[in-house]
């Protein structure tokens, strides 16, 4: 049977950090209309409000995603929503139920109404205590000790059975710690290089919530959008991975993050009292070997800790003198 060519794409937890952004540079690309924006229960910024369509959707809830499937002759998904880190370590329950039992209902609908493609982002969390922290390996250990990360190597599994038994294109990667400036995160453990720019912006001061020593990959979300359009725009023939590419861009401490702030904000004070958080932390790679993604589909990123700085500042210091910080 021919495939539908891609073109009609829904996009879950597109209220969420990456959601939000990952619909305007998909409408930008595919045209606004073919861009469907769904959530749970959070309203998306006006912005994907505005621009395109958006409908309330619980991916737990099977029969509504495939009433959206067929009205807007979906073709392609990108399944954004998921429960992270911290909410995950407070409700495992609900986390597992909406990262693993409502990818499955993805997965399925996919199959059965013979979708082309479909985006499963994984995670650092996918890797755990036993994992090697420094360069860590396509190919290694994953035994996460979060309800997170079992969920994102479940789902990394499960993809790559789907794409073997049905033949279904799925692609995926493991996302670093991204930090943006439109939406926050909610409810991870990298959380607080996010945070960190809000505050230094607003009040020159930031109580972190891991120590300063704490290291982990990150990304700027221009390379995370960047780096998710390129893995789906990829030739099939060259992947060798589908759901599971290491992927980073940079990596600190965060009083490095801190000191790199205080070269545009000489006042910025941080602050450290670490709480469940610093054990999440502590057991993720603090880098990341993602040649892989570089040789099957060239992945390169643009931003490093300087330059990231810099645009972040600038972003948000103009938000914050219009008063929308
Ligand atoms: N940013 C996520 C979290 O901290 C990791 O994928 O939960």
């Amino acid at each position: 049977m021919v495939k539908k060519s891609m073109k009609n794409i829904l996009v879950t937890g597109a209220a969420g950090q990456i959601g939000t952004e990952l619909v305007m540079a998909l409408r930008q690309k595919f045209g606004n209309d073919n861009v469907l924006a769904t959530g749970r229960k959070t309203k998306p910024t006006k912005q994907v409000l505005n621009s395109g369509p958006f409908e309330f959707v619980n991916i737990n809830d099977k029969e509504s995603v495939e009433k959206l499937i067929k009205k807007y002759d979906i073709d392609t998904i990108y399944n954004m929503a998921a429960i992270l880190s911290a909410v995950g370590e407070d409700r495992p329950g609900l986390c597992w139920n909406v990262n693993m039992n409502g990818l499955i209902n993805i997965l399925d609908l996919a199959v059965q109404n013979d979708l082309t493609r479909v985006f499963v982002p994984s995670s650092i969390a996918a890797f755990g205590p036993e994992t090697p922290k420094n360069n860590t390996p396509q190919e290694t250990i994953l035994k996460p000790t979060t309800m997170y990360g079992v969920t994102k190597v479940s789902g990394e599994l499960i993809s790559d059975y789907y794409f073997q038994k049905f033949g279904l294109d799925i692609r995926g990667m493991r996302y670093p710690g991204i930090i943006s400036n439109e939406t926050l995160p909610g409810g991870g453990t990298t959380d607080y290089a996010v945070e960190i720019f809000y505050e230094a912006i607003k009040n020159k001061k930031y109580e972190c919530f891991v120590n300063k020593d704490t290291v982990l990959p990150m990304m700027y979300m221009p390379d995370c959008i960047k780096a998710t359009l390129d893995l789906m725009d990829a030739e099939i023939s060259s992947l060798k991975h589908h759901s599971d590419f290491n992927v980073t861009a940079m990596s600190f401490s965060v009083e490095e993050l801190a000191d790199e702030i205080k070269k545009h904000i000489p006042e910025f004070r941080c602050t450290y009292k670490p709480d469940f958080r610093q054990k999440i932390a502590d057991s993720w790679p603090r880098s990341i070997d993602d040649s892989a993604a570089r040789k099957e589909w060239n992945w390169k990123p643009e931003y490093n800790l300087a330059k990231m700085t810099e645009d972040m500042i600038q972003v948000l210091g103009k938000k914050h003198e219009k008063g929308k910080l």
